[in-house]
């Protein structure tokens, strides 16, 4: 049996395997995020730690047998965070999450030291940690100087559940203090952003063994001390390692909390222009880019908060038939990051009459997103990286509607997992197996396929003009704003 842990933004989920890579079990537990002021996004670690905790709780209390017989552990976690802890590992202050943009000024001003381009591959976006280091140092110079260790959200669990400070290429990819493609820590991007190599854990790859499990942990939960911890991933290419987009070629696409198209790369090809991510994947040698839109289902639980409504209620009304596009919804609750790379800019509804529904915002808050989505692939194309068809995550891919809507607005087919979750939590159990030495990557196969979506041929059209609608409000909402 082999354990992963997905420490999301808006949950942990923690799933077993069994050697055949079955499901066996899954348990969820929610977090919350805190926004004490515009821009801001920040979540308290110990609520990691005790949603983990609860979250194996439930699995231990239905299925004690299964957890006593886990041989590894993989861990998956919401990119970025910064995490800071002094000199006795205590915690700082709360962690400044992925989608905090309060470090705009600070990551535009290391983003114009070219250094950071060349050697980290990506523009320094003020959601990666180095500018949030900048922004702590500024504006809090007191806990500054007591920042002994910055961790990124999974790694501190690591550090609960071994002890060990250890991060894996994946995720220190997002920090903009990694050289991407030597896969180490960049002394001259850390001493530019005021930091230096004693503060960083080190690294892994994110199939190799990182450590063992505590002993006081694992006799409370019943599991041998010193089960092996994999290296793991951030959930984007925890994500890949589940679906098997491990190949040149193979492409996702997740609808969670934020939205990804990710493809994975045989070759490290940089191109931060594009404001295409290029990161390190999970195993060697292996690089993938991603284009990353902020505010995915986030959007839409926006408006169903706003409505008093579920998600699923709102998609659910909009039957299955797809409909011809309708107004312009820019989703950038939280500003954008592929292609705009923006942090100041905000969201657009537009095109509302008196006969605008419910059900007809929900569906152009679907398709704005779609649209995102579509702006993302141009700039993967822009990079080098042509998507031909892509494979559908995340828990808004159990809209068969907004699937539509994504394959339409993309003309690209969309295909659909059978039931089961091959997820970020999942991608980490296959790196917890891989971790032992009980598998390799070519376990990591994509899932059965239960359908494809095809792009709709006679709302294509209609779908383009609206996409190039969709292109002009952009810079049309930019130049209103100081
Ligand atoms: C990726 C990113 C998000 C978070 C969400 O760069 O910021 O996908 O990882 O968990």
């Amino acid at each position: 049996m082999y354990l992963g842990i997905d420490l999301g933004t808006s949950g942990v989920k923690a799933l077993i395997i069994d050697g055949q890579q079955r499901i066996i079990a899954s348990a969820t537990a929610d977090l919350k995020v805190s926004r004490p002021a515009a821009g801001w996004s920040e979540q308290d670690p110990a609520e990691w730690i005790s949603a983990t905790g609860a979250a194996i709780g439930k699995l231990r209390s239905k299925h004690p047998a299964e957890v006593s017989e886990i041989r590894g552990i993989g861990l998956s976690g919401q990119m970025h965070g910064a995490t800071l802890l002094d000199s006795t590992d205590r915690v700082l202050r709360p962690c400044i999450l992925w989608n905090d943009t309060r470090a705009h000024a600070e990551a535009a001003q290391l983003d114009a030291d070219p250094q950071f381009r060349s050697i980290s591959g990506n523009i320094v976006f003020p959601g990666f940690t180095a500018p949030k280091l900048v922004w702590v140092r500024n504006n809090e110079p007191d806990l500054f100087a007591k920042v002994a260790s910055v961790l990124l959200p999974k790694d501190y669990l690591r550090l609960w559940l071994t002890g060990e400070k250890v991060s894996e290429m994946s995720d220190a990819s997002g920090t903009s203090w990694l050289d991407v493609g030597q896969r180490r820590w960049s002394q001259e991007l850390l001493a530019a952003g005021h930091m230096d190599l004693s503060q960083m854990p080190r690294l892994v790859e994110g199939s190799d063994p990182s450590g063992g499990l505590r002993t006081e942990l694992a006799l409370e939960w019943g599991m041998r001390p010193g089960t092996i911890v994999a290296g793991g991933a951030g959930d984007n290419a925890a994500t890949a390692i589940g679906m098997g987009t491990v190949g040149e070629g193979a492409a996702f696409v997740s609808l969670g909390t934020s939205g990804v198209i990710f493809a994975a790369n045989d070759a490290y090809r940089p191109n931060a222009e594009s404001a295409v991510h290029t990161f390190c994947h999970a195993a060697p040698q292996s690089w993938h880019q991603m284009g990353v839109i902020l505010s995915a289902t986030d959007s839409l639980n926006w408006f169903a908060v706003l409505v008093g409504q579920s998600s699923a209620v709102l998609t659910d009304e909009l039957g299955d038939e797809l409909r011809a596009p309708s107004g312009v919804f820019l989703p950038f609750l939280s500003g954008e990051r592929t292609p705009h790379n923006d942090a100041a800019i905000r969201g657009v509804l537009s095109g509302i009459s008196h006969d605008t529904d419910r059900a007809a915002i929900t569906a152009s808050i679907l398709q704005g997103v779609a649209f995102a989505f579509r702006d993302s692939i141009e700039a993967l194309a822009a990079a080098g990286t042509q998507v031909t068809r892509l494979t559908a995550s995340g828990g808004g891919s159990r809209s068969h509607y907004w699937l539509r809507t994504i394959a339409t607005a993309l003309d690209k087919p969309v295909d659909v997992p059978v039931a089961g979750d091959v997820g970020a939590a999942f991608g980490a159990a296959r790196l917890g197996m891989l971790a032992g030495g009980n598998a390799t990557l070519a376990a990591c196969t994509p899932p059965n396929i239960e359908r494809s979506i095809e792009p709709d041929e006679a709302l294509r059209p209609a779908y383009e003009d609206a996409y190039q609608l969709y292109r002009k409000t952009y810079p049309a909402i930019r130049s209103t704003m100081s």
